[in-house]
């Protein structure tokens, strides 16, 4: 379920309506239609959708005009898409001159075995399926998630990126509800790391 305050963020990001968004990565289509019924005009891709509203495409290779889009929003997608740059590409292409970019994502180079065991706790007691040790956990994701550093190189050739504000994300990792202030008090303590990543970006 979409948390609140990744709604809130993007929301407040984006630009006024009437505009066309683009939102990467969408899933279930959930907040493209949360974003539809705000007014915004939005395509919602995923290559792995099998939702109606949702169109089946990957970045790289969408068929859309350049500079057609207002705006894009990427939710935790951006650091699954391939390839890297030609996906990045795209996205500058597709978005017009001085359009908004958001972005909400995870640092995986910031996932550390702290974080892993926090998250591996906190998912057995709702029976999801866990790596046994923390360390494998956080090796396996590293090796197929593209690190922030990159996502953002790739992106700065083509968006002008605000500083990436850092925060709480394990919460939304499929944990039962009510995380969320456990998590932000841990961070405080300097007992875990802020891997979540919100930042905008415009056009160049
Ligand atoms: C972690 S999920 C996030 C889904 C949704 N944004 C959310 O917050 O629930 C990442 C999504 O990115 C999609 N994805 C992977 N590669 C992609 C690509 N090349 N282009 C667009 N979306 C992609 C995946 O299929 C997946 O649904």
């Amino acid at each position: 379920m979409l948390a609140s305050d990744v709604l809130a963020f993007v929301r407040a990001a984006l630009p006024p309506r009437p505009a066309r968004l683009l939102e990467v990565g969408a899933g279930d289509g959930e907040l493209a239609e949360l974003l539809r019924r705000d007014g915004y005009d939005v395509v919602a891709i995923d290559p792995a959708s099998a939702t109606p509203t949702v169109r089946a495409a990957a970045l790289h290779e969408l068929q859309e005009p350049s500079a057609s889009f207002d705006a894009a929003v990427a939710v935790v997608s951006l650091h699954h898409v391939e390839p890297l740059g030609e996906s990045c590409q795209r996205l500058g292409e597709l978005v017009r001159a001085g359009g908004t970019l958001v972005v909400d994502e995870f640092d995986v180079e910031r996932l550390d075995e702290r974080a892993a065991h926090w998250l591996l706790a906190h998912r057995q007691p709702v029976g999801r399926e866990h790596h046994a040790e923390p360390a494998d956990f956080v090796a396996d994701l590293r090796d197929h998630i593209h690190p922030l550093r990159l996502v953002l190189e790739a992106l700065s050739e083509w968006f002008r990126l605000e500083e990436p504000v850092r925060g709480p994300h394990l919460h939304r990792w499929e944990l039962p509800p009510g995380l969320q202030a456990a998590e932000e008090h841990l961070i405080a303590a300097g007992r875990l790391p802020a891997i979540g990543v919100r930042l905008v970006g415009t056009r160049r």
